[in-house]
């Protein structure tokens, strides 16, 4: 089996209303009716990866309730390989509260349930049978540190890609640059890494984020990449050169969510697919800026002919 990248990050349940501005706290907003989606992180980026022809394996975990079951069936009926999927008796599935505003900007609560359940141990096991045959791993931090630290030692060891969508920079996060992942934070996951590495002596400058890009590109001595909505995002290559990626214009932004997540699946499918750094970060941008057209994570998120046809290779 080729173009085989494993996936190691949160499943969870999306309840989304749409209101015209986000709530300012204290505020209540009246919105559109609830609906409900798949998401988390990990499973956003599996889902990306699938659509665009990976063979993509996810590591996690979801409650023994209905939204675990639901999580699942929407993962297999996407392609997601879901069984290293750990199901908890005593965790509910990971959930998240978004409001979308008419600009397709978001605010999301997490309650992470299983997801910070994920242990060690289950990482261990899982990667230790996959890696053999992965091209790529891709981790992000909705899930206990320990076991993302664990996932990228694994990863680097067996000599196989590892990309580390930081994503939140939680306590501990900062620490993982030095394993030398490929890391893909968007600007204010950048400023967060920029600030953990800080140095005495440090200058104004280095809060520019080009600067920031270059510091923590030297704290992992590879590819960092920033990622910037609207604007593409920057790829600091291991020599030191940055790159602009330009994002596809879209007139059409209807919701923002899991367009991080869309970038960072493609971007491992792409490279476990043989492109270089540069063409596998110009589909993942492209394909981006596609997913921002539908509400919801997933249902935007585009086919590789999809991303041909509007911005061919
Ligand atoms: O990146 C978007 C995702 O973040 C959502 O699907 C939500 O579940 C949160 O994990």
């Amino acid at each position: 089996m080729t173009d085989r990248v494993i996936v190691v990050g949160a499943i969870n349940t999306d309840l989304v209303i749409s209101t015209p501005h986000l709530p300012t706290p204290g505020e209540t907003v009246v919105g559109a009716g609830l609906r409900t989606f798949g998401g988390g992180k990990g499973a956003n980026a599996a889902v990306a990866a699938a659509r665009v022809g990976a063979n993509v394996a996810l590591i996690g975990a979801v409650g023994k309730d209905d939204s675990g079951k639901r999580a699942l069936a929407e993962l297999t009926n996407d392609n997601v390989d879901t069984s290293r999927v750990a199901l908890l008796d005593d965790e509910p599935t990971g959930a998240a509260l978004i409001v979308v505003d008419a600009n397709g900007e978001n605010q999301i609560a997490l309650g992470p349930g299983a997801n910070s359940s994920v242990s060690v141990e289950h990482v261990r096991s899982e990667l230790s049978t996959l890696l053999p045959t992965a091209d790529v791993v891709l981790v992000s931090t909705e899930i206990p540190v320990t076991a993302v630290r664990t996932a990228i030692e694994m990863t680097m060891n067996a000599a196989v890609r590892c990309v580390l969508n930081p994503a939140p920079v939680l306590p501990g996060v900062v620490d993982l640059l030095s394993l030398n992942p490929i890391v893909t934070p968007n600007e204010i996951e950048l400023g967060d890494l920029a600030r953990g590495v800080a140095t005495k002596g440090s200058t104004a400058d280095e809060d520019q984020l080009l600067d920031q890009l270059q510091k923590i590109g030297e704290r992992t001595k590879g590819v960092a990449i920033v990622t910037l909505g609207g604007d593409g995002c920057a790829v600091r290559l291991t020599d030191g050169q940055v790159h602009q990626i330009p994002a596809r214009s879209t007139e059409d932004v209807v919701d923002t969510t899991g367009a991080g997540d869309t970038f960072n699946g493609v971007l491992a499918a792409r490279l476990a697919a043989g492109d270089a750094i540069i063409t596998a970060v110009r589909t993942a941008v492209t394909a981006a800026s596609l997913s921002v057209s539908a509400v919801g994570a997933r249902p935007g998120m585009p086919s590789y002919n999809k991303i041909t046809s509007v911005s061919p290779q």
